[in-house]
């Protein structure tokens, strides 16, 4: 198991340390309780019967912690953790050397699982299901297939959309588990802690700041708490309080309710130049100068989530209370 530690060294790159803030066991991990708890259930059945986990599948919007979980999972069963992602795989040999490697017990992260493609699928159906691997020898009317043991393991997938899993792939997975946005009262403790292991100090306004403006997410409150920690350091005394956190946070633009300048033009956009839509995505997407797949994993799952955008069949529509944020008159 890879083990990184925070130093300074580390710290001038967002990377290294995000990763040293995460937690390392269920017991430090901080909210997704009833995923959580379930989770607790099942890895502590699997070790009383000396057998592998279940393959486990987590989805949810991005940085909630899908990572983070499949981390500690194999810590909590003490097994070594292998990580790769849908698009990294490309041929199923790539994905035959991959198992063929693991040690018995191991946990194979795959993050964007529903990226992977068909005949890379089809490889891990026989994996997940009987630890082997189907191995056509030779080509035309003398091809054969040969079957190999593979160690037994447990497979991670994670994915922002569910949905976009083929349903073969899905029901291979024993445990399916959504992860839900934070609350702000989560998010703060989140952030108490992350400002403890970065050895900034911080007031509970100054943390219940940063939360509230986290659109939910953990990775976006350890973001915007390293911003802060900058301001508070460079120009202040170097605690955050609600006061500096409040100047801080106003001064990188991200608004009450956590929306950046992306989002601001995003909804402006269809605001000002679609009368509030319906608008397709690829169109908002072209207007914005994002990726479509972007605005719809990162952006819109939020601005839903809090009422302010709707997705229709003809298109993207913003919700009154949306013109009311932007103090902007609704068409008639
Ligand atoms: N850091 C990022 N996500 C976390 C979580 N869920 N609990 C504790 N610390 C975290």
């Amino acid at each position: 198991m890879e083990e990184r530690i925070i130093s300074s060294r580390m710290t001038a790159d967002d990377e290294p340390v995000e990763f040293s803030l995460r937690p390392r066991y269920l017991s430090d991990y901080i909210g997704q309780s009833r995923v959580k708890e379930n989770l607790k259930i099942y890895i502590e059945a699997a070790k009383m019967r000396k057998e592998t986990l279940d393959h486990v599948l987590l989805y949810g919007p991005p940085g909630l912690g899908k990572t983070t979980l499949s981390h500690i999972i194999a810590n909590e069963l003490g097994v070594s953790v292998r990580t790769t992602a849908g698009p990294a795989i490309e041929r199923p040999g790539d994905l035959a050397a991959i198992l063929t490697n693991l040690q018995p017990g191991d946990l194979l992260f795959i993050d964007e699982i529903h990226r992977l493609n068909r005949s890379v699928e089809e490889v891990l159906y026989p994996a997940m299901e009987d630890f082997a691997l189907d191995i056509v020898i030779g080509k035309g009317p003398s091809a054969r297939s040969v079957r190999l043991d593979l160690p037994p393991f447990t497979l991670v997938g994670a994915t922002t959309r569910a949905g976009s899993l083929s349903s073969p792939l899905r029901d291979r997975f024993g445990v399916v588990s959504r992860l839900e946005y934070y609350t702000v009262e989560e998010l703060t403790l989140i952030v108490e802690r992350a400002a403890d292991l970065l050895q900034v100090g911080i007031r509970e306004e100054g943390a219940a700041e940063i939360a509230s403006r986290a659109r939910g997410t953990p990775r976006v409150a350890n973001r915007l708490l390293k911003r802060v920690r900058d301001f508070v350091q460079v120009q202040g005394d170097g605690v955050i309080t609600g006061e500096t956190a409040r100047d801080a946070l106003d001064r990188i633009q991200v608004d009450k309710l956590g929306l950046d300048q992306v989002d601001h033009k995003l909804l402006l956009s269809i605001m000002q130049h679609f009368r509030g839509g319906p608008v397709g995505l690829e169109t908002i997407a072209a207007t914005i100068g994002e990726e479509a797949h972007t605005v719809e994993d990162v952006y819109e799952p939020f601005l839903m989530q809090i009422g302010f955008l709707q997705r229709t069949p003809r298109g993207r529509m913003v919700t009154p209370r949306c013109y009311q944020h932007f103090g902007v008159e609704m068409p008639k």
